[in-house]
């Protein structure tokens, strides 16, 4: 099973992928989750992305391509993968299709999960995310039994810097800017499925692995 998803910050795009790479024993890559791993580690290569992510706008297409096609050749990825952030411009769409066509593999599908604007801002900045097992949670809508603590690992739960309003809305201009398009490019290839992202979370899995033609039981 090899999936992309597509949905603006805040859609449930890092909560769905682990439900999803739960569901069919398959790796999710998040291209956020390995630019902030850098960024972490202090490589060359989070420094420079980490310019970017700071400010709401997107890391260059060739270096962010170039981490991917490294990414789904390790061998953990043989047996498919979700993909959470990338493809993000017309131009990661493409790659990625050649990138699996000279590994002879294919795209299952590109769910888009669709969420109104108008609940985004209030999903992001309230997020809070675990700095060592990078669990998520939300203050309101996913809380941890103990606040302020991951549930998983204990940890102390941090926000991420770009989830500050004014970041938040240069992300979703961003987003429908240079990632929109991407609807109607997997739609012309025939690979588009549309779910509602506006419901609890565990219902937009359900959802989700309806669409993607899986069965729950
Ligand atoms: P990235 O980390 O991918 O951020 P994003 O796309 O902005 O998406 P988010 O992680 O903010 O949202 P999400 O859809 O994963 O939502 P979540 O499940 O967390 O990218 C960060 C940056 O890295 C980019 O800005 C860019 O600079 C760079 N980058 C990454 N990929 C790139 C690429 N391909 N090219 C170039 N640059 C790239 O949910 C959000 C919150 O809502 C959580 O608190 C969650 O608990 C809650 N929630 C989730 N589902 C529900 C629900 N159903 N109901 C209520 N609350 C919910
Ligand atoms: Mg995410
Ligand atoms: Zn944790």
């Amino acid at each position: 099973m090899r999936i992309v998803l597509l949905g603006a910050p805040g859609a449930g795009k890092g909560t769905q992928a682990e439900a999803l790479a739960a569901y069919w024993k398959i790796v999710h890559i998040s291209t956020g989750d390995l630019f902030r791993y850098h960024r972490d580690h202090g490589t060359a290569l989070g420094i420079m992305a980490n310019e970017f992510m700071a400010q709401g706008q997107l890391v260059p297409d060739g270096v962010t391509q170039a981490m991917v096609e490294e990414r789904i050749g390790q061998a953990d990825a043989g047996n498919g993968f979700v993909l959470d952030g990338f493809p993000r411009t017309l131009p990661q769409g493409q790659a990625l299709a050649a990138m699996l066509q000279a590994r002879h593999e294919k795209l299952d599908a590109a769910l888009y999960i669709e969420v109104p604007e108008s609940v985004l801002m209030d999903r992001l900045v309230g997020r809070r995310i675990c700095p060592e097992c990078k669990a998520n949670y939300h203050v309101a809508f996913h809380p941890p039994r103990v606040a302020g603590v991951c549930d998983q690992c204990g940890a102390v739960l941090v926000q991420r810097d770009d989830d500050l309003p004014q970041t938040v809305q240069t992300r979703l201009a961003v987003y429908k800017e240079q990632t929109a398009p991407l609807i109607a490019f997997y739609q012309g290839v025939g690979l588009l499925r549309t779910i509602n992202g506006n419901q609890s979370p565990s219902e937009v899995t359900l959802a989700a692995v309806a669409a993607l033609g899986g069965t729950h039981d």
